[in-house]
């Protein structure tokens, strides 16, 4: 208990001490940052304000198809308002393509069952991860990123997909027409996105999205044959 003593006891004295030669210099420096009411007979608080600060929160609520500026990326307003509008495109044909996948894991039938029920899952897992992607540099740009299964449905590029159970070369067909959908998208968008100098969005179209969704359409392309694997007698 005997040091704390010790040690308060200077604290407290020492504005005292320095109370006289403080008062001189003390209202000069208050009234540099203080214009406020007041101003300089606030003297011994040493708490400055810190400059430029400025409110970029955004509302409680932020409506989808705005962008904010809240985060400090060196992209003005109407880049990211462009590059949103681009990547919610592709977030909802992506969204669609990797449940697609995923209808075909589940139904396909016929000689080429394994294969495909095993490929349409690996693609769907890698769509999922673009899926995020994209989700995410949205976000980074202020936007405000596509999710829910009736937005996906009113937004997305791809045609409509019926519930019914396929055969194996539909699926096929439609997993190859929507990949090219979204492809002619991701140059097109690259291209702009490049243009107006945003390019962690630029390289987030080619470097993942044109890559993969590439690398898939030669995958699902080897299914696509003219003379059937089984002859029945
Ligand atoms: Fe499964």
């Amino acid at each position: 208990m005997a040091a704390p003593a010790k040690t308060a006891a200077p604290k407290t004295a020492a504005p005292k001490k320095a109370a006289a030669p403080a008062a001189k210099k003390a209202p000069a420096k208050a009234a540099a940052t203080n214009t406020g009411k007041g101003a300089g007979t606030n003297a011994a608080v040493d708490i400055q304000p810190i400059l430029n600060q400025q409110n970029h929160a955004p509302a409680p609520t932020q409506r989808y198809g705005t962008v904010s500026q809240r985060l400090p990326i060196g992209l003005d307003e109407q880049t990211r308002q462009s590059s949103v509008t681009m990547l919610n495109q592709l977030l909802a044909d992506t969204i669609t393509l990797r449940d697609m996948y995923k209808k075909h894991h589940w139904q396909v039938v016929g000689p080429t069952f394994y294969q495909l029920h095993l490929l349409f899952d690996k693609h769907y897992e890698e769509q999922a991860v673009l899926v995020d992607a994209i989700a995410e540099r949205i976000q980074i740009l202020g936007g405000v990123a596509v999710a829910m299964a009736h937005d996906v449905a009113e937004l997305s590029s791809i045609p409509r997909v019926p519930r019914d159970r396929e055969e194996a070369p539909v699926q096929v067909s439609r997993l190859l027409d929507a990949h090219q959908r979204l492809l002619k998208n991701c140059h097109d968008y690259a291209d702009k996105a490049d243009e107006r100098g945003d390019d962690g969005t630029n390289d987030l179209i080619v470097s993942q999205l044109i890559r993969t969704n590439e690398m898939q359409v030669w995958f699902v392309s080897e299914h696509v044959v003219d003379s059937p694997l089984i002859q029945a007698e």
